[in-house]
């Protein structure tokens, strides 16, 4: 009975308790007054409810399930903070206590010192500050396990520490903990773990650690803690992990190491140890991770290094290795990182690098030499699938860029910058579907850009500064849309930026600095919005510098060295605003009243435009003066068209009868054909056939009815003497060519100079393009003939040494059959000295036509600046438009418009709609391209005019059989 009683209690106790327990309400009771102390911001213990009876089934709670008495406390990540009240007392078979990841402050709360049964205490991750408290392992019971990592706390690890025997595991990194580790730390003889790493730690590492049987895992990580490694660490034959790294370590590794057989990583970077490292590394068999980079090792990387079957990962950068890589390190079949970077390392580029199934090899900064060379892809085809990252940057590395590059199918990363790699880019890289980082800068790479590039679509850096590549950069490079860094300064790049890189919005650094580029820059490049750095110094850019966002804020260190690039910033308003009242010159026009309204109506036009555009009033204002001013200028001084008597040289070895009052006349041919110099005609404007920057040319006719052009020369206060004069003179009258008009005679006084032309009757190549009424326009064959006639023209005149300096259409005449003829040629050797100024301002006029190294002082002028007039020239004739033209508000520049069309793949919409189709494109586009390959920036690349007769003749060919 009473047995059966008994029975009957025991089996209801738990029930009876469920509901009455005073104990149970305990544990509800401390955990509701433990919340009211904090702020729970996202609801987290929303579940914790005070009408509850129990609170095992509340989150973060764990109860014992004999007597449902609370025994853990988890409450990690719950954004929690305010104070840890006293009420947690009540739990008093708490056992884990885990606010991990929560913004608790202030000092440690000495009341979880009160909790009897803690064995797992984690406060880690918190803001708790103040020192480590004494109390909490003063009475530590049964603690096993603490972390404090990632908090505030400073001072010295107490002592009493090591009297909490019961410790297993002890976490205190990220803190600001000082002092050294107390002496009698390895008195802990059950700890199995002690990160104390990011800590402020000093000191030696005290021994006796040789008792520490169950010693796994050692982290000192980041203090700074000097000594050596105590020698009997080898008695911790559990240790997995060492992990002494950037402290202040020295000595050599101490030989019993070797016994730390179960060791998995070793980690001893960053510190000062010395000396060579044994072969005894091998014994230490469980390696997987081996890192003694950035220390002072010296000698030869062991062999035995090969005995690590399970290493994974092995970094000896930043030591003083030397000798080569050891070739045992194939046998590391597991090995996927391998970084020997900054070390002396000599020999060839290890070919077993490519056999191992690596993932990153680094033996950058070494001193190997010879071919960089890549293993066949047949035997070595699984290496190339397994590469991710490849460098071998600052060595000494010879020959090209293999090929087989293109076929590292996952490479996120290559570097192989700074070496003596030499010839092209192979087109293979585009190939490089996966790679992230391309960096070939620092070699003697030449060529061109590929155009391939642009299928290396996952690119987020390409460097190929400081190489000597020439050519464009290719629009494929709009492809890599993730572009974020695009280095290619230093090299010889010419022709524009491509406008594709304005679809490139992720870049942040341009630098295109110290190349040959030019063109103007695409406004929309505003569009970058994450651009840090845009630098285009040193370049040949002209035109404006975008307006806006990123550019108005740019260093002039960026765009500076660009001499005709302008824009608000640079203190420099743009021409092609107001173009006009500079193009006039003062020496060019004798009486040009007529000319000038014209110009005045212009300027106005475009005055509107340009104050709307940007509000460059004074410039405009200033301008129109200027053209005033210059107008009445040149009316006041020109002299009288005084009639002057003539006279004739019969021969050039005659001596020509002079007369001091009316001046000498010399015709070549010995036959003046009864040119009377006072024939009223000759300054009458109706007969005036144009002006260029030497003087205005009148047709009149010889007595014999021939008809000349006679020029009147505006340069007499540059000119040299009489006796210079006639000597130059009388050169340029032996030049005789179909494709050139012939200077038949000249008239000289001091104040007076005439050059007699021959006369051509159907006027300038300009008039046909830009004036004929579109129903007689050009055919294509006239046009190509033009082309070609003139290349003649222009190739005799640089075979006889002269340099042209103003080709453009208003000077190629066309005769009654319609071929060319090369007019105003030869002048400025007229002039004291080939000044650039000088010239530049001579020619100015020919807008478009202006080699840009006019601009460039540095630059030695040469005929190469007429082979770009005339790919201007052949741009003008194929397209009928002119070289810049003004609409709106805006200027066409036609070679940068061509450019365009043709990198689109448009060029055909370019030819001129006037023929409406009636052109051979096999001919057409292959001029184009060779209008534009004329018009190169950099003079050298431009071909010579034998060269471009050539060319002309291979492109007409196809067609002559027609
Ligand atoms: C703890 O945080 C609260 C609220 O963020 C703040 O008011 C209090 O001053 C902090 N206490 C300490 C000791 O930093
Ligand atoms: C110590 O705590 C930090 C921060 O919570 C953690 O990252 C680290 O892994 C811990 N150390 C060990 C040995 O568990
Ligand atoms: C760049 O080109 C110019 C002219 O073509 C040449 O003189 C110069 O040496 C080249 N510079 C480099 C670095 O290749
Ligand atoms: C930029 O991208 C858009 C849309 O992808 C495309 O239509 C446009 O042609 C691109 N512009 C250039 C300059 O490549």
């Amino acid at each position: 009975m009473v047995m059966a009683l008994l029975t009957v209690f025991f089996f209801l106790a738990p029930i009876l308790v469920n509901s009455t327990n005073p104990a149970l309400n305990d544990d509800v009771l401390g955990l509701i007054v433990f919340k009211a102390g904090l702020t729970d911001p996202q609801s987290k213990l929303a579940s914790w409810n005070e009408d509850d009876n129990t609170p095992c089934n509340w989150v973060g709670i764990r109860c014992d399930p004999y007597n449902n008495r609370v025994t853990e406390l988890v409450l990690n990540g719950f954004s929690l903070s305010g104070h840890i009240s006293k009420s947690l007392l009540r739990l008093q078979f708490l056992q884990v206590l885990s606010l991990s990841r929560n913004e608790f402050n202030g000092t440690i709360n000495p009341i979880l010192a009160q909790l009897q049964s803690l064995h797992f205490l984690d406060l880690s991750e918190n803001s708790l500050s103040g020192l480590i408290p004494d109390w909490i392992f003063r009475q530590c019971g049964p603690l096993r396990t603490i972390s404090l990592a990632r908090n505030n706390l400073f001072g010295n690890i107490p002592d009493s520490l090591s009297s909490c025997s019961t410790l297993e595991t002890v976490n205190l990194s990220y803190n600001q903990i000082s002092g050294s580790l107390p002496s009698g730390i390895w008195s802990l003889t059950r700890l199995k773990s002690l990160d104390s790493s990011y800590n402020l730690l000093e000191g030696d590492i005290p021994s006796g650690i040789h008792s520490l049987y169950d010693l796994q895992e050692v982290n000192l990580r980041n203090n700074m803690i000097f000594g050596q490694i105590p020698e009997d660490i080898g008695g911790c034959f559990q240790l997995k992990t060492l992990d002494l790294s950037q402290n202040s370590l020295s000595g050599t590794l101490p030989e019993p190491m070797k016994k730390l057989s179960l060791c998995t990583s070793l980690s001893l970077s960053g510190n000062l140890f010395n000396g060579e490292v044994q072969n005894w590394i091998g014994n230490m068999r469980s390696l997987e991770s081996l890192d003694l980079s950035a220390n002072n090792f010296s000698g030869q990387i062991p062999v035995s290094i090969g005995e690590l079957l399970f290493l994974k990962e092995l970094n000896l950068s930043g030591n003083g290795f030397t000798g080569s890589l050891p070739e045992t390190l194939t046998s590391c079949i597991n090995l996927l990182v391998l970084d020997v970077s900054m070390n002396s390392l000599t020999g060839s580029l290890p070919q077993w690098i490519f056999n191992s199934g690596l993932w990153a090899v680094s033996l950058s900064r070494n001193k190997l030499t010879g071919r960089m060379d890549f293993p066949p892809l047949t035997s070595y085809a699984a290496a190339y699938q397994s590469l991710r990252v490849l460098d071998l940057s600052a060595n000494v590395l010879s020959g090209e860029i293999p090929s087989a590059i293109g076929s590292f199918r996952n490479l996120l990363l290559l570097n192989i910058s700074r070496n003596y790699l030499s010839g092209f880019i192979p087109a293979s890289i585009g190939e490089l579907k996966t790679t992230k980082v391309l960096d070939l800068s620092g070699n003697w790479i030449n060529g061109s850009i590929p155009a391939e590039i642009g299928g290396a679509v996952s690119l987020r850096e390409l460097r190929l500064e400081t190489n000597f590549l020439t050519g464009r950069i290719p629009i494929e490079i709009g492809n890599c849309s993730s572009l974020t860094s695009l280095i290619l300064s230093k090299n010889n790049l010419t022709g524009p930026v491509p406008i594709a890189i304005v679809n490139l919005t992720d870049l942040q650094i341009i630098d295109l600095s110290f190349n040959n580029l030019s063109g103007t820059l695409p406004k929309k490049l505003t569009n970058l919005s994450h651009l840090l750095v845009f630098n285009i110094s040193h370049n040949h850019f002209q035109g404006e510098l975008p307006v806006g966002g990123f550019f108005n804020t740019i260093p002039l260190s960026s765009i500076s060295g660009n001499p005709s690039l302008c824009g608000s910033i640079l203190g420099q308003s743009c021409p092609s605003v107001h173009p006009k009242p500079f193009v006039l010159n003062p020496n060019s026009s004798s009486n040009g009243s007529s000319f000038a309204p014209d110009m005045h109506r212009k300027r106005i036009v475009l005055s509107i435009s340009a104050l709307i555009a940007i509000g460059a009033a004074v410039f405009i204002a200033l301008g129109v003066v200027a053209v005033t001013v210059l107008n009445l200028c040149v009316r006041n001084s020109m002299p009288p068209a005084a009639p002057f008597a003539m006279s004739r040289e019969g021969d050039l070895s005659h001596s020509p009868t002079t007369d001091s009052n009316s001046g000498k006349l010399v015709m070549f041919s010995g036959d003046s054909g009864g040119f009377v110099a006072g024939n009223n005609a000759l300054l009458n404007k109706g007969n005036e056939l144009g002006r260029g920057g030497f003087g205005v040319v009148y047709q009149t006719a010889l007595q014999d009815g021939r008809s000349v052009a006679v020029r009147k020369l505006n340069i007499s206060s540059l000119m040299k003497s009489q006796e210079v004069f006639e000597k130059e003179v009388k050169q340029l009258g032996k030049i005789r060519h179909p494709n050139v008009i012939s200077l038949e005679g000249y008239y000289w006084t001091p104040s007076l100079q005439l050059l007699i032309n021959e006369y051509i009757c159907s006027g300038s190549l300009y008039e046909h393009l830009h004036e004929g009424e579109s129903i007689n326009c050009l055919t294509w064959k006239q046009r190509f003939n033009i082309i070609i006639g003139t290349a003649k023209g222009l190739a005799h005149l640089h075979q006889v040494n002269i340099i042209h300096y103003n080709i453009k259409s208003t000077n190629v005449l066309l005769d009654d059959s319609g071929e060319p003829k090369v007019g105003d040629f030869g002048l400025a050797r007229l002039l004291p000295t080939l000044d650039r100024y000088i010239l530049s301002s001579k020619i100015q006029s020919a807008l478009g036509y202006m080699a840009p190294e006019f601009a460039c002082p540095t630059v030695k002028i040469t005929e190469k600046c007429d082979v770009y007039g005339f790919g201007i020239l052949i741009l003008e004739v194929v397209t009928g438009k002119k070289p810049v033209e003004y609409m709106e508000d805006d200027v066409v520049v036609l070679c940068d418009m061509v450019r365009g069309a043709l990198e689109g793949g448009r060029a055909e919409e370019c030819i001129d709609g006037r023929l409406n189709g009636n052109f051979p494109a096999e001919e057409a586009l292959p001029v184009i391209k060779l209008g534009l390959i004329c018009a190169a920036q950099v003079p050298s690349n431009r071909p010579d005019m034998r060269e471009v007769i050539k060319i002309l003749e291979v492109i007409q060919c196809p067609s002559e059989g027609e």
